[in-house]
C-alpha cells in the first residue's frame, strides 16, 4: 500500500453508495478508483484493478452479498473487505466475518468510524507482510527565487530515481504559467494538469497513466496547462485529488511548484512529505530562505519536512561563503549541488538528463546521492551524508571563501 488506499465499492442501493462516496471524498488518503452497481459484475472489476480495499455493501441483498465477500477472499486474498449494512445485526456482523471481511461498519457510515478502519486495514496489511511495502514519497521543489535550479533539480532527481525498475516517479509541473519541464524532458505532451484536474472524478489509473506522457528515462510527466486561462481550471482540492491519485499510483511524486507560493502551491506543500528549497549561497536567496522558512514553519508539520539544499556552489562569482551562509540562515543545508554550468546547459538544451548525458559529473553524481538518501533509493540516508564530506572535498575550493561581513544585518 503506497499511503493512500485504493478503494473499489459496490452497492446496487444508489442512496446508500452515493452517501458512502460522499463520506469517502473526505477522506484524502482514500482514491475511490471504481464503484459498482451489481454484484455479479464486481468480481471482474475487482480482478481486473486489484484495489487495495474493497467495501461491499450488504443490503440489497445480503446472501449474495456474502457469497461475493467469500469469493473475493478466494479471488484476491491480499485485498482486504469491508462490509456495511443499515442493521447492526450479530447474525449478520458474525457471518460477514465468518466469510473473510475484515471490518464491519454500520450505515450511516461515520467518517471516524470509517477512517478508524482503514488505519487498522492498513497497519495488519503491512504487519502481515512483515515488511511494510512501499509508499510514495511526494518531494515538492520550491525556489527562493526565480532561476536557483528548482526544476534543474526536480528533473534530474525524478529521471534518476526512474532508473531503478522498482520506482515509479512522476513529476508534476505547478508552475502554471511559466513551468518549463517539458521543455527538459523535450516532449510534446497531449494531456496536461488542467485536463486530468477537469477529469479527477473519471478517472481510474489505466486512465491516468494514459494522460501522463512518459519519457525515455521511465519518468511520466504530468506538464502544466497549455494556456494561461486553462491555469485557473486548478483549485486547492482538485489539485489535492490529483496529487491523491497519484501518490496511489507512483512511488514517487515530484512536484516543481511555482516561485509565487500562491494557495495551490501552499496545498501541494502540505501534501508533500518532503519538501526541498533550493537556494543560491547569494544575499537575496538566504534572505528568502529566511523569510520562507520563517514563514513555512508556521504551516503544520512542515518545520519538520522543509530541507534546504544549495544550489551552484563553488560558482566563482562572489557568492556567500558556506558556513558563513549557514550561520546566516540559522540552520545547515541539508544537500549541495556544484555549479556546472556547462553540463546542466548542455542538458537543458537538449532535452536529455543528466544521468544520461553526464552520468559521471559531479552534479550528477550529488542528486544520484540524494536519490539514494530518499525511500526507494538503494543507500541509507546516514550512509550517503556520511560520504558527502570526503567527496565534496574534490569540488569545493574553500569552506568559506568570500567573507561578507555583516550579512546577518540584511536580514
Ligand atoms: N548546479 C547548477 N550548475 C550550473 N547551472 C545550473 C545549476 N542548476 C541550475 N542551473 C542553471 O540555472 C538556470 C535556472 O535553472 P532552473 O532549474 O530553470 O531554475 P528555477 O526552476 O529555480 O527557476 C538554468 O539555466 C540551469 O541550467
Ligand atoms: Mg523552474
Amino acid at each position: 500500500m503506497s499511503g493512500v488506499f485504493r478503494l473499489a465499492i459496490v452497492d446496487p442501493q444508489d442512496n446508500s453508495r452515493e452517501a458512502l462516496k460522499e463520506t469517502l471524498s473526505d477522506l484524502d488518503f482514500v482514491w475511490l478508483e471504481s464503484e459498482c452497481t451489481r454484484y455479479e459484475l464486481f468480481a471482474e472489476i475487482v480482478t481486473q484493478t486489484r484495489p487495495d480495499v474493497i467495501i461491499v455493501a450488504l443490503d440489497a441483498d445480503p446472501d449474495r452479498a456474502l457469497r461475493l465477500v467469500e469469493e473475493m477472499g478466494d479471488l484476491v486474498p491480499t485485498t482486504s473487505i469491508l462490509v456495511t449494512s443499515g442493521t447492526a445485526d450479530s447474525a449478520l456482523i458474525l457471518r460477514a466475518l465468518r466469510v473473510s471481511a475484515k471490518e464491519f461498519l454500520t450505515c450511516p457510515i461515520d467518517v471516524t468510524e470509517l477512517k478508524n478502519a482503514l488505519n487498522r486495514i492498513g497497519h495488519a496489511t503491512n504487519g502481515a507482510s512483515g515488511e511494510k511495502s512501499q509508499r510514495c514519497v511526494a518531494v515538492a521543489v520550491a525556489g527562493a527565487s526565480g532561476g536557483v535550479g528548482a526544476t534543474s533539480l526536480a528533473v534530474n532527481l525524478g529521471c534518476v530515481l526512474a532508473r531503478d525498475e522498482r520506482n515509479h516517479v512522476v513529476l508534476v509541473d505547478l508552475d502554471l504559467v511559466l513551468g518549463d519541464m517539458d521543455i527538459f524532458l523535450d516532449s510534446m505532451p497531449d494531456y496536461t494538469l488542467a485536463d486530468v484536474a477537469l477529469n479527477a472524478a473519471r478517472l481510474d489509473l489505466p486512465l491516468l497513466k494514459q494522460s501522463l506522457t512518459r519519457h525515455g528515462s521511465g519518468v511520466y510527466l504530468l506538464p502544466r496547462p497549455l494556456t494561461i486561462e486553462d491555469a485557473n481550471i486548478l483549485n486547492e482540492d482538485g489539485l489535492r485529488r490529483v496529487l491523491s491519485l497519484l501518490k496511489a499510483s507512483f512511488t514517487h511524486v515530484i512536484i516543481d511548484i511555482s516561485k509565487g507560493y500562491t494557495a495551490l502551491d501552499l496545498a501541494a506543500l502540505e501534501s508533500a512529505d518532503e519538501v526541498f528549497l533550493v537556494t543560491q549561497l547569494d544575499l537575496p536567496g538566504l534572505r528568502n530562505v529566511v523569510k520562507l522558512t520563517r514563514c513555512l514553519d508556521q504551516m503544520d508539520g512542515l518545520s519538520d519536512k522543509l530541507k534546504i539544499v544549495a544550489n551552484r556552489v563553488g560558482r566563482s562569482d562572489g557568492q556567500i561563503g558556506f558556513k558563513k551562509a549557514e550561520e546566516t540562515i540559522g540552520k545547515q543545508f541539508f544537500w549541495k549541488l556544484p555549479n556546472d554550468y556547462r553540463v546542466m546547459i548542455e542538458m537543458r538544451n537538449n532535452g536529455v538528463p543528466l544521468i544520461e548525458r553526464s552520468p559521471r559529473a559531479a552534479l550528477t553524481q550529488e542528486i544520484v546521492a540524494l536519490a539514494e538518501s530518499m525511500p526507494g533509493g538503494s543507500a541509507s540516508a546516514r550512509g550517503v551524508r556520511t560520504s558527502l564530506t570526503s567527496r565534496w572535498l574534490s569540488f569545493w575550493p574553500s569552506a568559506d571563501r568570500t567573507d561578507v561581513g555583516s550579512t546577518a544585518e540584511h536580514f
